[in-house]
């Protein structure tokens, strides 16, 4: 297992250039199932979750070509309709190749997603949606067993919004029959961008940025070429770096729009902050002010980037607090913080953080993907060596986080464990 060694205490400068979003890009590998033929998808980033959903893939029957930046999917021999427990077990995103499959061949057996580090994840509501459009859904020996005799339209009323089970239900709908109409469907990026390549498919749905989808039916989709959306929690991780070493960085290649209420935090607490159409470039304070931020789901703040906000709110001038509505228990890089002499308690759903003078470097372990970011973040500002163990998560879903840090500055370096 390798792990990261980080000398803290450098200031970054410079550029850093941000990858296609894995987020949007998960659902979309999945969208390809549903049009015999081949898919190009750009600015992919060599990331194991996307390596894992192309494996997933091929599983299934589709041949995927994965060179540099440009992925190519090909479902025309896609046959077998299962992604079974190894993968899901590994990847929570597998299941996003159940509306597809369902559509496409009228059966899928999706592995039942378990237990998560960010705490309970239920898909009751991907469920709630493949059967209001006509399947039926059988849960046994750990599997969703789930067939249809012919996708229909329907409405379907989300209790709250889910990124992925909105995901899931648009790429059902597109070749249903008939009218299906979403309410309370998620606003986030991922989400518009799915929308955007089912369109460009062939499919027929309105409302996009808007919590009321409309699809009409159509009987068949076409491949399609498509460059991939900025990763807008990658952004915000780099904007938490410079804050928390005190730099002055510009931001590349990234979506501003897609990271306002982020934006808007940081120069609450101090930051200068100006944008252009795709870049960001950050001034940071020399004291940050403490602030109060609350997850939500989009446009509001990201619950993608709680953990790293905390780790650069531990420096603040004071008292900070992070209340998290999403995941209530996606706390566990707060004892791992504590361990680099951050003060931070958790109290129901929010996390106390306390004014602590500075940070010290320590051994620690990465638990998630995002903690995990956290965890570089606050080893960039400590004092002395910071070795993060389990970086597994953290290449799950950053782009040569270590390389991209290297080239602002930072003393980072990847070792075998
Ligand atoms: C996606 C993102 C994840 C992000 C999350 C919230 C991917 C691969 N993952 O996850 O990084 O943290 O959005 O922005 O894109 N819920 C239910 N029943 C369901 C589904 C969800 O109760 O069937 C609840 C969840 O427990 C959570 C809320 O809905 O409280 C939102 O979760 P959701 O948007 O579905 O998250 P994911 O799509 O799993």
């Amino acid at each position: 297992m390798e792990k990261f060694i980080i000398n803290g205490g450098n200031k970054l400068n410079g550029f850093v250039r941000i990858s296609g979003a894995k987020n949007a890009i998960l659902p979309i590998m999945a969208a390809s199932l549903l049009a015999e033929g081949k898919s190009v998808l750009e600015n992919v980033p060599q990331l194991n979750d996307i390596k894992m959903m192309a494996h997933l893939l091929r599983i299934i029957g589709a041949r995927v070509d994965f060179n540099n930046d440009v992925m190519e999917i090909d479902s025309t021999h896609c046959s077998f309709c299962e992604a079974p427990y190894e993968l899901v077990s590994k990847m929570r995103a597998s299941i996003y190749v159940l509306g597809p499959l369902l559509a496409r061949f009228g059966e899928a057996k999706v592995s039942f997603p378990g237990g998560c580090a960010i705490g309970t994840r239920p898909v009751d509501l991907h469920l709630q949606a493949m059967e209001a459009l006509g399947t039926e859904i059988r849960i046994e020996h750990g599997y969703i067993s789930a067939r249809s005799s012919g996708l229909k339209g329907n409405k379907i009323d989300f209790k709250i919004s889910s990124v992925g089970a909105s995901a899931n239900a648009l790429m059902a709908a597109v070749i249903a029959k008939g009218k299906t109409v979403i309410e309370n469907a998620a606003l986030e990026p991922e989400i518009g961008s799915l929308i955007e390549f089912l369109n460009l498919m062939g499919a027929r749905i309105s409302g996009k940025d808007t919590r009321r989808l409309v699809i009409e039916g159509v009987a068949k989709l076409e491949p399609v070429r498509m460059k991939m959306i900025p990763d807008r929690i990658e952004t915000g991780t780099f904007l938490a770096a410079a804050v928390i070493t005190g730099s002055d960085i510009t931001i590349e290649n990234c979506n501003p729009d897609h990271i306002k209420v982020p934006i808007n935090v940081l120069k609450k607490i101090g930051c200068r902050i100006d944008t252009g159409s795709d870049l960001i470039k950050i001034k940071s304070p020399k004291q940050i002010k403490p602030t109060t931020i609350r997850t939500l789901p989009y446009p509001e703040f990201p619950t993608d980037l709680q953990a790293q906000f905390t780790a650069m709110l531990s420096l603040a001038d004071g008292e900070s607090r992070i209340e998290e509505n999403i995941f209530p228990d996606r706390f566990m890089h707060v004892a791992e913080l504590n361990r680099l002499d951050a003060d931070i308690g958790v109290i129901n759903n929010s996390a106390v953080i306390r004014c602590v003078k500075k940070l010290s470097g320590a051994p620690v372990m990465a638990t998630d993907l995002r903690a995990s970011a956290a965890l570089v973040l606050a080893g960039l500002a400590a004092q002395g060596y910071t070795e993060i163990s389990r970086i597994y998560h953290i290449d799950r879903g950053y782009d040569h986080i270590e390389q991209k840090l290297q080239k602002l500055g930072a003393d980072i370096r990847r070792i075998k464990g």
